[in-house]
């Protein structure tokens, strides 16, 4: 096999261990990325009742839908924590877009790692298992009143003030 071919296999071979380990990363802190689809975002925005007066966090917030949504159709503030720099990227980029930099800003973090004290709205769409550290978080730092709303998975522990099982979205009232 000549050399350039040697190379060739070991450039491909590393393309495949770095988008892997990209899409483990994640997924081994959190949930990996998994878009939610956009008319269920605008339902769990409407389910929430979010409006001009919210400051909603999205925790894991992806590409940026959710924050955008929010701010674009319901007027809210909104704070995306993300700890994917292509992702929050791809958010700076839809934020730019719809010119919404005095409304919308995305943070390149761990969430565990952020406040979320001044919150109206928190949303996310993670996994049963981290679920269970967010809740501690939320309720140790969340305001009585600040609505949650979670997508697919349930905060366990905690009673859903509404659900709309037919859209798996859950809604929790601090
Ligand atoms: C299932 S996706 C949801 C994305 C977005 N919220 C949506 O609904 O389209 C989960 C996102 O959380 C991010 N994530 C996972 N753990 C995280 C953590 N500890 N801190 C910040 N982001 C995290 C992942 O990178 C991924 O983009």
């Amino acid at each position: 096999m000549a050399i350039e071919e040697v190379l060739l296999i070991l450039a491909i071979e590393l393309c495949v261990i770095v988008f892997v380990v990209w899409i483990a990363w994640s997924g081994l802190i959190g949930a990996p990325w998994l878009p939610t689809p956009k008319n269920k975002v605008r339902a769990m925005l409407e389910f929430a009742g979010v409006n001009k007066k919210d400051i909603l966090y999205d925790l894991g917030s992806g590409d940026g839908r959710i924050i955008v949504m929010a701010a674009k159709e319901f007027g809210a503030k909104s704070i995306g924590i993300e700890v994917d720099p292509l992702r929050m990227l791809l958010s700076r980029i839809a934020i730019k877009r719809y010119k919404l930099e005095q409304k919308v800003k995305v943070i390149r973090a761990n969430f565990f790692n952020v406040s979320l004290e001044d919150a109206s709205v928190v949303t996310l769409y993670q996994g049963h298992e981290i679920n269970k550290k967010i809740r501690a978080k939320l309720a140790s730092e969340l305001r009585s009143g600040t609505r949650v709303v979670s997508y697919r998975f349930i905060l366990d522990g905690w009673t859903p003030t509404k659900t709309n099982d037919d859209e798996s979205i859950y809604l929790y009232v601090v």
